[in-house]
């Protein structure tokens, strides 16, 4: 397996400072950079024998004389309660691990986000290491250290900040993903080229029929231009005080138009291009923004993913709105965009939102 191209993104966070390692086949780099964090025993969590990358890696890091131990979980978003992470502490407390544990997330969000905070609970904070398999995973949830379970109230609503020590983002992995899923990942890419500058939204725009297709090079490109964004807001506001928020975009009615689909209708990527397409009418309405809608919808119309927000958005969702976690006062805390690079907060009544978007 050689690595044909290769990124080192590093997030700076002083003593917690870390790398992302993205490109095709750097895999490969697993078993130096966990003999990097000492000689504990590796917990290996995943969701599921169906891909091959679990298999691979325990097989590469074992080879290197490593004991590991596996941790399977169910998968889907069901399955992100606290049940779960129980799951994942007595995989590792039942095969003696101690706290030179290094845990390894191998998987998708779910996978990750419950990984991350079994590690940053377990003997009180063990190693954590990321192997994304998922687009969404990669360019979004890996990297950050934002962990955390579900409950009935609604998703993530318990859990921590806790930074991994490194992340490899190998885009060879997305080639075992649906179609479908690896489109609908593409959302975020989007939204992140959206928040960086018109070079890198001019980048997609070059490479879309590459991206929608797969293209290993496109597709590192596009890992990399997210994951640089991601990690320079993570430097400047870890904990989501200002800054972060701004990552928000297209959430907010993506998250309405999920919820009530009960998070099985639409991708979550789908929402989030759907959100975008909303907050670009929620700008020009409620705000006199001139956002440049038909651009952002050639764009994701290029890539395959969903524009028609009239066909998604309705009363159901619109109650799921008013309940949007970000709400404080009758307003919510909106994500504008203005032009690629220009895009701010700004509390916005949840009533004009509701009438720009006609429900
Ligand atoms: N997914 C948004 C964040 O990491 O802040």
């Amino acid at each position: 397996m050689t690595a044909k191209t290769h990124e080192v993104v590093r997030v700076e966070l002083a003593e917690r400072s870390y790398e992302v390692v993205i490109g095709a086949g750097v895999r490969e780099e697993l078993p130096r950079r966990v003999s990097d964090l000492g000689d504990g025993d590796v917990l290996l969590v995943h969701d599921g024998p169906d891909r091959p990358w679990p298999a691979e890696a325990r097989r590469s890091l074992e080879s290197t004389g490593r004991r590991v131990v596996e941790c399977m979980l169910p998968t889907g978003e069901e399955h992100k309660h606290i049940r779960t992470v129980e799951r994942i502490w007595d995989s590792a407390l039942e095969a003696d691990i101690d706290r030179r544990c290094i845990a390894l997330g191998v998987g998708g969000g779910v996978v990750g986000d419950l990984t991350a905070f079994g590690a940053s609970t377990l003997f009180r904070g063990v190693s954590l290491c990321q192997l994304p398999t998922t687009l969404l995973s990669m360019v979004d949830s890996s990297v950050g250290g934002k962990t955390g379970f579900n409950r009935p109230q609604g998703k993530n609503l318990v859990g921590t900040f806790y930074q991994p020590r490194f992340v490899i983002c190998d885009v060879e992995t997305l080639s075992t993903l649906p179609r479908e899923e690896r489109i609908a990942g593409l959302a975020e890419v989007v939204k992140s080229a959206w928040l960086e500058n018109e070079d890198a939204v001019a980048m997609l725009e070059a490479d879309a029929d590459g991206l929608r297709e797969g293209d290993l090079a496109a597709t590192v490109r596009a890992v990399g231009m997210s994951v640089r964004m991601k990690a320079r807001i993570v430097a400047e506001d870890e904990r989501e005080a200002g800054a972060r928020m701004l990552l928000n975009l297209g959430h907010t009615v993506g998250h309405a138009i999920e919820a009530a689909q009960g998070f099985r209708g639409v991708r979550h990527g789908e929402g989030v291009a759907l959100g975008m397409v909303a907050a670009c009418r929620v700008a020009r309405t409620c705000l006199g923004e001139t956002p440049d809608e038909g651009r952002l919808l050639a764009l994701l119309e290029r890539l395959g993913l969903p524009t028609n927000l009239d066909d998604h958005y309705d009363a159901r969702a619109s109650s799921h709105l008013v309940a949007d976690k970000k709400r404080r006062g009758g307003s919510i805390r909106f994500v504008v965009p203005t032009a690629p690079g220009r895009t701010r907060l700004e509390a916005v009544p949840v009533d004009e939102i509701r009438r720009a978007l006609g429900v």
